[in-house]
């Protein structure tokens, strides 16, 4: 075996770069799987954004072992150091052929996916600078497809990589876990420690602290025009008070995108008869109600809710949201007996579970809600267990 000794390789900066890299990640695949936890999600997305274009810059200022042209992209050499893990012990002192490879497919899928989850947000969720996408229905499925590859794959080359380094740590004792947390690694005698310049520190941390301000950024500031604000939010009550307040005197308001045109003239036909209670008394200005309801109807709307009312919907006339195979979808993971629940008691007690039910033309995601019922039943439903 060669002899070796400890040498300084990974600067301050690298290090904050690769465990805030893995705290990010780590929190957009858990809050993934929580449907109100997107604002988590894109918080810590638009993080990964950030510190991965800092390895980009890195990976041409920074310090020697972390530039792309100290990287070992040979594909012989990823191939030997695959079939000779068990055996040959040789001691790589940057990036091995593996990790180079790892790295490098992480930067591009990671700012791949990154990007593709803002664009997602614009399509499916009418979010930000590209909600102009929501215009066209056949973009969210790609996006979401393409989405959820690139982290597939992002997720398969990060477990790749935390077993070879397991493996390297452990069988080639070349101490490559505990390296990446005090900066040092074995290398053979004669290699020098890395020196990073006061430029190199003072440009990474600046960048390691962006990364930082940006995700508290868009946790604070989420209806910023980056990716908030829908750029056609309505507030009823402001745009038209006999429609918010009369039909928000006996169930929350129920906004007129969430029925089509068709159904809406069966639920308004008769006040008379509106799920057998007479809402005439209640509803003095039906007739401009309806008017309003009808020139908003699902069709009208780009919002994720009311494109799937209209498809699922058919040209049928489906009287109730809850009777929409996309509402159905939706909620498929709600078992049936929470709505038994005292606090929620029916399906179309939007507002038991949706804060600010009825306020503006829009569901939000941060809004979902589970209050009414105890941590377990709420994760079960969060889980789809
Ligand atoms: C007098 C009370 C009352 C008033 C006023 C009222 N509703 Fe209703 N509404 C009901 C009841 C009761 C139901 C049935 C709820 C259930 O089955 O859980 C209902 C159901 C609905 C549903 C179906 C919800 C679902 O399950 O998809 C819609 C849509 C609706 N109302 C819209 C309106 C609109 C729009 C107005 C104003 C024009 C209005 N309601 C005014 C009592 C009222
Ligand atoms: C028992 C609680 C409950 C009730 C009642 C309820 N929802 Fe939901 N809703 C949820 C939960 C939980 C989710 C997230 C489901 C998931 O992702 O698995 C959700 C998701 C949604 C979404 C998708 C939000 C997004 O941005 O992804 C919409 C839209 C929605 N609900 C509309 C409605 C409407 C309209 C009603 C009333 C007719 C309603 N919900 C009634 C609990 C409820």
């Amino acid at each position: 075996m060669e002899k070796k000794h400890k040498i300084y390789v990974w600067s301050k900066v690298t290090r904050l770069f690769h465990w805030g890299l893995v705290a990010a990640f780590v929190t957009t695949l858990v809050s993934a799987k929580f449907s109100n936890a997107l604002l988590i999600h894109i918080s810590a997305g638009s993080t990964m954004g950030i510190l991965l274009s800092l390895r980009v810059l890195w990976g041409f200022t920074g310090p020697k072992y972390s530039r792309f042209k100290n990287f070992d992209f040979n594909l012989k050499d990823l191939l030997y150091y695959f079939f000779k893990l068990f055996k040959d012990k040789k001691l790589y002192i940057g990036h091995n052929p593996a990790a180079s490879w790892a790295t490098f497919l992480l930067i591009i899928l990671g700012v791949f996916t990154t990007f593709s989850g803002w664009m997602l947000l614009g399509a499916q969720k009418v979010r930000g600078v590209w909600a102009f996408l929501a215009h066209d229905p056949t973009l969210t499925p790609l996006l979401l497809k393409v989405h959820v590859l690139g982290k597939n794959i992002m997720l398969s080359v990060a477990l790749i990589h935390i077993v070879g380094v397991l493996l390297e740590h452990f069988w080639h004792k070349t101490s490559i876990v505990t390296s990446m947390v005090d900066g040092y690694k074995f290398a053979p005698i004669g290699i020098k420690d890395i020196v990073p310049t006061k430029a190199q520190n003072h440009i990474g941390m600046g960048f390691l602290i962006l990364a930082f301000i940006t995700g508290v950024g868009v946790w604070k500031w989420n209806q910023s025009p980056l990716i908030g604000a829908h750029p056609d939010l309505i507030y009823y009550h402001k745009e038209f008070p006999e429609f918010a307040n009369e039909c928000s005197s006996c169930h929350a308001l129920m906004p007129p995108f969430l029925l089509t045109k068709k159904s809406w003239e069966v639920v308004l036909s008769d006040p008379k008869d509106h799920f057998y209670e007479d809402i005439s008394a209640k509803v003095p200005n039906l007739e401009s109600i309806k008017e309003y309801i009808l020139a908003n109807s699902a069709e009208t709307s780009i919002n994720e809710l009311a494109k799937g009312v209209s498809e699922t919907s058919k040209g049928r006339n489906v009287y109730r949201v809850t009777r929409t195979k996309y509402w159905k979808d939706l909620h498929s993971s709600i078992p049936r007996e929470i709505y038994s629940h005292p606090y929620i008691k029916s399906q179309s007690r939007c507002d038991a579970c949706h804060n600010n039910f009825g306020v503006t033309n829009y569901i939000d995601n941060e809004d979902i809600t589970l209050k009414h019922l105890s941590l377990l039943e709420s994760l079960k439903i969060y889980l789809k267990l």
